[in-house]
């Protein structure tokens, strides 16, 4: 396909070939460049059965002059790594992942779009050992695809101000999986999703077991004022975003004062009457929130549209990615 023209929803079109790995014997095995295509799977597969799966999803861009750039791709690998080990499935070779990386980008190189959109990388491992009695038992096969997709906005409607449910009754994931990129967080955040979406016509649900504020189902959470940000701590509770981290960075090189603590839903509502409230993520790149229902009762952020800060951020953000601004930290993987 080509880089231009209609735009269709995110993750919905996939590039025309994926790499493939395979673990056996102790060992991965070369990695292929193949047209995509449906897998050969047991029924029995391990994954099937007992979610041995993760993922990863980072972007590549397009600069001005042709050029394509891989965003943090190694802090992504080494997310899928560590989710890997927690799932005790085989862990991707490093090297031999951004291989895969790049070859999907080289084949499909025409298919990275022009800024504003990019391509979507997507990294799967499952675990593929056909054993129905293997609950407690590690999958000893397993495959590693890398697939790709052209993608522009995540949010239909794009800067639009967020409507968000403060649900802190559910949670989207355990205390010890909710670090790991894994099938089942998604799963579990889901029914609780559609029903807020049904009930209170929100886009997403910010999860706050407890009262404390963790993350919505698929990006993570930050309070933003001029000069400020709040985010949670990282502890196993939550996803590490690597574009929170991203962010906190661009925020301490411009004098924030950067908070990284637990905090409550009621200093969350205490802070969004004057500051501003985002949702960070690949997809989301840094979304801005208009309100927060809670309890029934709705919250204007701020003004109740995407703040200064919001938009002063993911500008600068998205004007690394884009090659418009130089990248000081060294985020851009050239391939
Ligand atoms: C649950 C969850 N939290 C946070 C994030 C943000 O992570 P990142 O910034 O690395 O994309 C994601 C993925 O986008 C996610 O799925």
């Amino acid at each position: 396909m080509t880089a231009s023209v209609n735009k269709p929803a995110f993750g919905t079109v996939l590039v025309s070939h994926m790499a493939v790995a395979t673990y056996r014997d102790g060992r991965w095995g070369g990695s292929e460049l193949k047209p995509v295509a449906p897998l050969e799977l047991s029924p029995a597969a391990h994954v099937l059965h007992y979610a041995s799966t993760c993922f990863e999803g980072f972007k590549a861009f397009r600069h001005a002059d042709g050029s394509v750039h891989v965003f943090r791709m190694q802090q992504h690998i080494e997310r899928m790594r560590q989710s890997a080990r927690q799932l005790v499935l085989p862990e991707p070779d490093a090297a031999q992942l951004a291989g895969m990386v790049r070859s999907v980008i080289d084949r499909c190189r025409d298919a990275v779009p022009e800024a504003p959109g990019a391509l979507y990388l997507r990294p799967l491992l499952i675990g593929t050992s056909a054993n129905i009695g293997a609950a407690a038992t590690p999958s000893a096969e397993a495959t590693l695809l890398v697939l790709a997709s052209p993608v522009w906005d995540y949010f239909a409607g794009g800067m639009k101000p967020l409507r968000i449910l403060v649900d802190d009754q559910n949670t989207r994931s355990t205390a010890q999986m909710g670090v790991v990129k894994t099938g089942g967080n998604y799963a579990a955040a889901l029914g609780p999703t559609l029903a807020a979406r049904a009930k209170f016509q929100v886009d997403q649900v910010l999860f706050c077991p407890g009262g404390e504020v963790q993350e919505t189902g698929a990006a993570n959470f930050l309070l933003l004022r001029e000069g400020a940000l709040l985010t949670r701590s990282l502890d196993g509770t939550f996803l590490h975003g690597v574009t929170r981290d991203s962010l906190l960075v661009l925020a301490r090189a411009a004098g924030f004062t950067v908070s990284e603590r637990v905090f409550d839903v009621t200093e969350m509502l205490d802070w969004v009457r004057s500051g501003e409230a985002a949702l960070s993520g690949t997809a989301a790149v840094l979304a801005g929130v208009g309100t927060l229902v809670y309890r029934g009762a709705e919250h204007r952020v701020g003004g109740g549209d995407v703040g200064p800060v919001t938009r002063s951020l993911r500008a600068e953000l998205v004007a690394i990615q884009q090659g418009t601004s130089p990248d000081r930290h060294g985020w851009l993987t050239r391939v």
